[in-house]
């Protein structure tokens, strides 16, 4: 893998880092928590890509790479005829990928340019979401696909997350805190939805949608991930007097205790081909 600052895609070393992308790059757990979300999802989007058809010989671009668990899993399928470029705000946490046919790139989509029709595929999950423009940021990962390219977005809808035998009440609070602050931060909590309205809005072809969502069992490491969550993001709830330091911690023996069970949000899958 070579790591860029943007040498091929439009350079800008003093790229404004995403001051109020919510979750904290330095946080010493952010790592953790990135890599838990793959553990919840991973499965689900790669079925998809291979339902997709992902081949020998692609180039994709990966948006808001993470810990870049999909983006090995392309460079791999792509092979060494094929191209993954895997973009990101942090792409330090990509350097584990070291195949010649993987480069990282600092990136903010916000702010950058992409370079115009030169992937087969562009996937982005839980990115689009975060972002104050998300008509914009669509346009531009549609202005990257070559004609005839798949665009393949998940984004998700937040209604169902921590639904619960346990009660109508369970785990809310938290939630509205956390999701509060997220919304202050320019996260929109039905971001699936948007992209289907802006895939058939951009015209995209073969345009279709749809939603999963995991049953999370407490004390798991997918459960992990929604501790984390809270820990991330804990100071400022907390400092905000949204929800007490006494309710941040039962609320984690909540989520560590292997009696609970609970819905994750519904992740929703975007799919559409740029016009040949
Ligand atoms: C919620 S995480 C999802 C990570 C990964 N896509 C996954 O699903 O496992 C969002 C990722 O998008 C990156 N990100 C946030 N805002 C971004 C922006 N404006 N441009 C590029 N990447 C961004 C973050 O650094 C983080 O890696």
């Amino acid at each position: 893998m070579s790591v860029t600052e943007g040498a091929e895609i439009a350079a800008d070393p003093d790229v404004a880092r995403a001051a109020e992308y919510v979750f904290d790059q330095s946080w010493d757990q952010e790592s953790e928590r990135l890599r838990t979300n793959e553990a919840i999802w991973d499965p689900g989007t790669i079925e998809r890509l291979e339902r997709l058809g992902v081949a020998a010989g692609w180039s994709v671009l990966e948006v808001g790479a993470g810990t870049g668990s999909i983006a090995g899993w392309l460079a791999e399928r792509v092979g060494p005829d094929g191209r993954v470029v895997a973009v990101d705000l942090e792409p330090s946490r990509l350097d584990w990928l070291t195949a010649a046919n993987v480069e990282a790139v600092r990136l903010d989509l916000r702010t950058q340019e992409l370079p115009a029709g030169a992937f087969d595929l562009v996937h982005s999950r839980m990115v689009v979401q975060h972002l104050a423009d998300r008509p914009a940021a669509v346009a531009k990962l549609v202005r990257a696909l070559k004609p005839g390219g798949r665009l393949f977005l998940e984004d998700t809808d937040s209604l169902s997350l921590f639904r619960s035998s346990a009660g109508e009440d369970f785990l809310q609070d938290v939630k509205a805190a956390g999701y509060g602050l997220m919304r202050r931060s320019g996260h929109e909590p039905r971001g699936g939805h948007f992209d289907l309205d802006a895939a058939l809005e951009l015209g995209l072809e073969e345009v279709a949608a749809e939603g999963r969502a995991v049953m999370v069992h407490g004390g798991s490491r997918q459960a992990r991930h929604y501790m984390l969550w809270l820990e991330s993001l804990r100071p400022r709830i907390v400092a905000e007097g949204l929800v007490s330091e006494a309710r941040v911690d039962e609320a984690l023996r909540e989520m560590a205790d292997p009696g609970h069970r609970w819905l994750s949000q519904v992740l929703i899958s975007t799919f559409g081909r740029r016009a040949r």
